[in-house]
């Protein structure tokens, strides 16, 4: 229908006739003269119709409102002296219109297009109106670009895309199944996949040797700014490698999405011992964009005499004592502002906020009375503190204080300004345990086909695995794992995670069985495709790039999805709702 995009139009289209197709982005009457700012996925551009030049366009432009559909056949013109917007590409040109075509009509719509200050339960009730803008436009386009590369990366490092069921079994990533009943057989249930992980791997015993796929991916869990319950994963496995073979695919594919995007992401990236992630940030994803290491202090405390402090100091095993040293934090924080860090980490389960000021006449705080001479002195010394520094402490329980010391850090980090947001921080975190205990519970840290390096270490949670998370500033991208391919050992760790022989078969016997075939070593990892974006694009939250996204309450505004079925289905499904209880209700 048209012969141009708003855009392609310049100073050098000058006298040509041309047809556009798009929206009224706005429209205005001076005098007679009637302004359309015609917009499409390009842009912006003018369009101008006075009724002594054309009676007829003019009529038809009189009747355009916001966000009607037009195509306008006109010349390009000059325009005036003055009269220039050189917030528009197209701010030195316009098109005299010839003819106008109402192509449809558009109701009064909720919102401007494009304002983000419009509440997002109404913008994602008419989530088409909020996508009708360039800023929305251009992140879509992004993502396309980066989906594409992510393939001719893959392609090219000899990698098959293949596509896995969606309608499948529970797969243990760690949250809850969305479940689907099955009307043939009545009483069971399809569940959709938290991940391809067990398909992949079947893939490798397959012989494929290299698999990809853009896999979308469903958890029913608790939703956050970088959670939704249908996200997609660029998910990659391999056979005959090792972690160093999987992690220089990973960074080449990383690297290629990334040069797609415009932005350079040079390999090899950093690598840190999951163990010293938690022991310097207190956290498996820190940001690596600022410093504010953490400190251990806890032999400065062992003979306090506050007995507390020597309590919790004389269990190295089981707590820890840890300091955040903030050059320059004394002339930066206030008295105020020092108690909104300790409410904050109050919130996070410490019990207070002990910290000392590096004043001109040396270290002053409550603190120094419970600390020895020399332990004053070693601590000026292993903190390199110098005057208008402060030093926040942490001590308890070991969980508990990298929880929140490691948010104090990034707090203080957020409220110093100390983050370059242009920056891009990869990090590999690498040896993550195999185990851990909660409420009493063997669990898999990453999941249960995960290859531990030596289990006979005889402290289960000390036992290290052959696993790997990418990290982007202090955003989990990705993760993987070299995986069992043994059928004896795959069994054996789950009877480490407490699931009998039987249940074993139920869940899983399909794997257990194709291990027996001759699987060869394989390994892989998924990166999160909708977080890679957020972090590329620079979105606060994941669903601005993501076209239907969910809200926090894993619902679809727009659909109105999740929402009641009738009867007759439920019956065909043998399925029979309880009366909603007056909990629910
Ligand atoms: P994992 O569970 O770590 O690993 O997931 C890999 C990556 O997927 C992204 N991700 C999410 N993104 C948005 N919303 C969610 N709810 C969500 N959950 C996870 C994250 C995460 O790093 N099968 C393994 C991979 C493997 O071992 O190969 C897996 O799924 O960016």
């Amino acid at each position: 229908m048209r012969t141009h995009l708003c855009t392609d139009l310049s100073i050098e289209n000058l006298g040509e006739v041309v047809t556009l197709c798009g929206w009224a982005n706005s429209y205005r009457d001076h005098g007679g003269v009637v302004f359309i700012d015609l917009r499409d996925k390009s842009g912006i551009i003018q369009l101008v119709c006075d009724p002594n030049e054309n009676k007829k366009a003019h009529e038809v432009a009189t009747f355009v409102r916001d966000e009607y559909v037009l195509i306008a056949k006109g010349v390009i013109r000059k325009r005036g002296e003055g009269l220039e917007n050189p917030k528009l590409k197209t701010g030195k040109i316009e098109v005299v219109l010839d003819e106008l075509i109402i192509e449809n009509r558009s109701k009064p719509v909720p919102f401007s297009i494009g304002d983000k200050n419009v509440n997002e339960e109404i913008r994602l009730k008419y989530r088409y109106l909020d996508l009708r803008n360039q800023k929305a436009y251009d992140t879509f386009k992004l993502r396309s670009k980066a989906a594409i590369a992510a393939r001719n990366a893959l392609d090219s490092l000899g990698f098959l895309e293949v596509e896995t069921p969606i309608l499948t079994k529970s797969t243990p990533e760690g949250a809850r199944d969305y479940l689907v009943p099955s009307r043939v057989h009545a009483g069971e249930f399809f569940a959709l996949p938290q991940s391809p992980q067990l398909f992949k791997q079947l893939l490798m015993v397959a012989g494929f040797d290299r698999y990809f796929q853009i896999a979308k991916c469903f958890r029913d869990e608790d939703l956050r700014a970088d959670r939704q319950p249908e996200f997609t994963q660029i998910d990659v496995e391999m056979s005959f490698c090792n972690q160093e073979d999987v992690i220089g695919v990973a960074e080449k594919l990383v690297e290629g999405i990334f040069s797609a995007c415009g932005i350079e992401a040079k390999p090899p990236f950093n690598r840190m011992k999951y163990k010293d992630a938690m022991e310097f940030y207190g956290s498996d994803k820190p940001d690596m964009r600022y410093d504010l290491k953490m400190i251990d202090v806890i032999d400065l405390f062992e003979t306090s005499s506050n007995p507390i402090f020597a309590d919790i100091a004389q269990n190295r095993y089981l707590n820890r004592f840890k300091a955040i040293k903030v050059p320059n934090g004394d002339n930066f924080f206030t008295r105020k502002t020092i108690k909104e860090l300790e409410d904050f980490v109050v919130k996070f389960g410490a019990k207070g906020l002990a910290y000392l000021q590096y004043k001109e006449d040396g270290l002053k705080g409550p603190l120094l009375k419970f600390m020895s001479e020399e332990s004053v002195k070693e601590l000026i010394e292993r903190a390199s503190l110098s005057v208008g520094d402060i030093i926040f402490f942490g001590a308890g329980e070991k969980k508990k204080v990298f929880d929140y010391m490691g948010r104090l850090r990034i707090e203080i980090a957020n409220r110093m300004g100390l983050i370059d947001n242009n920056k891009f921080e990869f990090l590999w975190v690498v040896d993550f345990p195999m185990f851990e205990i909660e409420d009493g519970r063997v669990k898999a840290l990453h999941h249960p086909f995960t290859m531990p390096k030596d289990l006979n270490h005889e402290i289960l949670e000390e036992i290290e695995s052959v696993a790997y998370d990418i990290v982007l500033n202090g955003v989990e991208l990705g993760g993987g794992s070299i995986r069992i391919h043994k059928e004896e050992m795959q069994s054996q760790i789950f009877k480490l995670l407490g699931i009998e022989e039987e249940e074993a078969k139920v869940k899983f016997g399909f794997l257990l069985d194709a291990l027996k075939f001759g699987a060869p070593p394989h390994g892989g990892f998924a990166l999160g495709f909708d977080r890679l974006m957020m972090l590329i694009t620079k979105s606060e939250s994941i669903r601005d790039v993501i076209a239907f996204p969910k809200t926090q309450k894993a619902q679809c505004l727009m659909t109105q999805a999740p929402s009641g079925v009738d009867n007759e289905q439920l019956k065909e499904l043998h399925i029979r709702i309880k009366k909603q209880t007056n909990e629910k209700e």
